[in-house]
This record gives C-alpha cells, structure tokens and sequence, in this order.
C-alpha cells in the first residue's frame, strides 16, 4: 500500500514503525517528519495543514490512504477535503474533531450520550469563573477551552492560581471550569469507522514534567502498557475495554453519527478510574504521543489493516486487535526549559548506542539532520521504547538506552513505569 503519514512527532514515528514491521512491504510517505522518520519513510515537502494540497499530493501520488497524526490538519479540514475526493483517509473530519477542538462540545456530545464525565460550568467572565471554583469546590481543575497542546489545564488547590490560569485564556473565549476527579488515569484509544469501534490495549500516560508527577503539565513525558494492576480493579484488561466500549466509546459514536458528523479515525478516551466508576477527563481525536508508542509496539494485528478498514468503513469485519504481552516502557528525552521554553538546536549524541541495547528503539518527536549531526529541534525530542518479559527488564532496558543518550541540558523522569513493575 501507498500510505501517507502526516505529522513530525514521535507518535507518527511510531505508526511508521509499526506499518514497517508488518509482512507487507508498503510505501511509506511523511509529511513534514523529522530526522528519524526519514530512515523509514520517504520525507515530502508538503504543509500538511494544507487541505488542497495533501489533497492534490494524495491524488497526484496514487496515496491509497492518508494517516492523519495530529490535530492541527484534523481541525483544518483536511480530512474532509481528502474524504470529499474519495480518497480514503483515517482521521475524523473538521467537525467531528471538534471533539478534541472544543472542550464544550465534548461536554455536550457526552450529555446527549449519556456517558459519564465530571461535572463542568463554562464560563465567559472572571465573576463567572469564581462563582463556578466556589459551587465546584477545591481542588480547582480549569481548562482552556480550544486546543492547547496538553497545555490548557490547570489543577491547583490555589484559588488565586486557578484564576489567573482562567485570565491568561479568558479574552480569547470562555473557560471551563470542573469537578475535580479522583483516581488513576488510563488513556484507551478506539478504532473508528464511524459506526464500530475496536479498542486497543490500554496505556497509561505521565503527564507531569517531573518524577512524583510534580511540575507543569506536558504532552507527556512517558507511557507504558499493559496495565497489570487493571486485573486487581476490574478483573483483567478484556473486562475494563468491555465496560469502557459499550459505556463511553460506542455511545460517542453513535451520537456523533446520529449529529451527522460520523468519527472516522482515532477516538483518545482520558479516562479516570474513580471511586464512582469509570469517568471521561477529556476525548482526543487522534493517537496519543506517547501512549501510541508503547501500544503500537505490542500491536500484532496488522496496523494497516486496522486504518484502512476504518477509512473504508469495514470494521465491522475485522476480528478484535491482538497484542502480545510483552510489557513496553517508553521514556521522553525533553530539551532544557520544556515545557516552558524549551532550548532547541543542541546536538544529540548516543542515539544508535542507545537503540542497541537489547528490546529497544527510538522514536524520534524533535530531530533534524544537521551537517550529518542530529540536533533537537523542539521540546520532546527522543522518545526510548523498550519491551521487555516483564516490566522490571523494559524498564531496565528503557534507562540503560536513555543513559546512553547525551543533550546539554535535558531532563527525563526517572519513574516511568515503576507503578507497574509493582503489578
Ligand atoms: P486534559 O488536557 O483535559 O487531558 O488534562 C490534562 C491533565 O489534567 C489530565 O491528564 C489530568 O491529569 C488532569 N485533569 C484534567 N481534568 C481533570 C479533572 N476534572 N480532575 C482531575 N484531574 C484532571
Ligand atoms: N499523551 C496525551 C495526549 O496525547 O494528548
């Protein structure tokens, strides 16, 4: 198959790999990609938040199906324009991404289908933001509501905090304000056709930038999956993408199907386990970076099998995803100064050492090709993956990778997974 990959992170790095580890021997394309993609893909010049001209390109090149990484393209109509040629392509039109795109919308989506949430108050002034932390109680949770790069939120039991977080957002919009929830997260990606959904394996995500999950939020600075201690609170993983299929994932789609906006591509449930049950911190409508990383290198189905079914609307057809049970640790290698300023342009040394070690491999997020140097070129820049029998040996495998790895000035956490190694 002839496939373009749009996008420049670790995350489409990761769909790359796992379409080139597949039987088939595809021709893979990416749109911009970095410095690691180009060892497995062909780069193009090509803005990929251009919908005529993916469209033009895709048309022009033969592309049999179009992969849609981030939100950016999602949110500017490429998929639609894709779609409206006939070209099949996974990711979910403009409207549907609003899902993502649009915190109020995905509250609204959830009320009409009945899946459980936190409760959340939007709100336009200053006067609104401080009725809703005093009725919503601490600790405060207040998200900008448009897209933010994982960025937007703020959980605080400072009031004062809260509020000047709502100021930085408030000219551009209006907030929301939440309830806080309570328990462990669990980020479960969902297959789309727009009618059936096949769920992936669970993963968990750290969002803090700093061990302990302290520190400001991030893209996310690591990943494992599975989740071993899923069989202790649900009596296995099998039991728990059930409940969360039938509870959160199909009503979704059925509501977006019946608003005539059908989710065709990637569905990101954030979920939180609280003592209430299962609940929605927020839906993505694209894989998540780093998530994908670890759940792709367990994936032992197809991947493009998955994707193309969904773009052509056959899902129904295909046997539920398998993965093997290997346990997989990714760990992000960020720049100096993420997620506030990250310092970009220093050289990277050590990546091949590093991907030698036994069971590892790197997924690039930031890298460009420099005077045959790799430099970094952006706040996460390497992302390690690493499988393992148990999570005790992937986690080893992970930091002896990672230590072999040198940039001036960058930080990693050092916890990634530690959770698991204690089942
Ligand atoms: P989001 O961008 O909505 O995924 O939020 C980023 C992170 O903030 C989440 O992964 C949670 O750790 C935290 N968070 C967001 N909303 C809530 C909430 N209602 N209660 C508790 N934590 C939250
Ligand atoms: N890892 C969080 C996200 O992709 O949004």
């Amino acid at each position: 198959m002839r496939i373009l990959v749009l996008g420049s992170g670790a995350r489409e790095h990761a769909i790359i790999l796992a379409l080139r580890s597949e039987q088939a021997s595809h021709d893979i394309l990416a749109a911009p990609g970095n410095a690691g993609i180009a060892r497995d893909a062909t780069l193009v010049d090509l803005d990929p938040n251009d919908p005529a001209a993916v469209t033009a390109f895709a048309n022009g090149e033969h592309v049999d199906l179009v992969v849609i990484g981030p939100e950016a393209p999602l949110v500017a109509g490429v998929a639609d324009a894709l779609r409206e040629r006939g070209i099949p392509v996974f990711g979910p039109g403009k409207a549907a991404a609003q899902l993502e795109g649009s915190k109020t919308f995905a509250k609204r989506v959830m009320d009409a289908a009945g899946v459980p949430t936190g409760r959340a108050v939007r709100a336009h002034t200053r006067a609104e933001v401080e009725a809703a932390l005093d009725d919503l109680g601490a600790p405060h949770v207040v998200k900008a509501d448009g897209l933010a790069a994982g960025k937007g939120v703020i959980v605080t039991d400072d009031r004062a905090a809260a509020l000047a977080h709502a100021d930085q957002y408030l000219s551009g919009g209006p907030v929301l304000v939440e309830e806080f929830l309570s328990g462990p997260e669990v980020s479960l990606f969902f297959v789309s056709d727009g009618d059936h959904v096949l769920a992936l394996s669970p993963a968990q995500d750290y969002k803090r930038a700093h061990d302990g999950d302290a520190g400001p939020n991030t893209g996310g600075m690591g990943a494992y999956s599975p989740l071993p201690w899923l069989a202790g609170a649900f009596g296995g993983e099998d039991a728990f993408v059930d409940l969360v299929t039938k509870q959160i994932a199909e009503p979704v789609i059925r509501q977006l199907d019946a608003e005539g906006t059908p989710f065709i591509g990637l569905l990101y449930a954030g979920l939180i386990l609280t003592e209430q049950g299962v609940k929605v911190i927020e839906f993505n409508a694209r894989f998540g970076d780093p998530e994908t990383q670890v759940v792709l290198a367990r994936l032992a189905t197809p991947l493009s099998t998955l994707l193309m079914s969904a773009a052509s609307g056959h899902l129904e057809d295909e046997p539920a995803p398998a993965f093997a049970e290997a346990a997989a640790v990714t760990v992000v290698l960020a720049s100096e100064g993420y997620p506030e300023s990250p310092i970009t342009g220093r050289v990277i040394e050590g990546a091949d050492a590093a991907a030698s070690v036994d069971g590892v491999h790197l997924a690039h997020a930031a890298t460009a090709e420099r005077d045959s140097e790799l430099v970094a070129t952006g706040g996460r820049v390497l992302n390690v993956v690493a499988l393992g029998n148990t999570f005790g040996q992937a986690r080893d495998r992970a930091y002896d990778a990672l230590g072999r790895i040198h940039l001036e000035g960058s930080h990693h956490r050092t916890d990634i997974a530690a959770r698991a190694v204690e089942g």
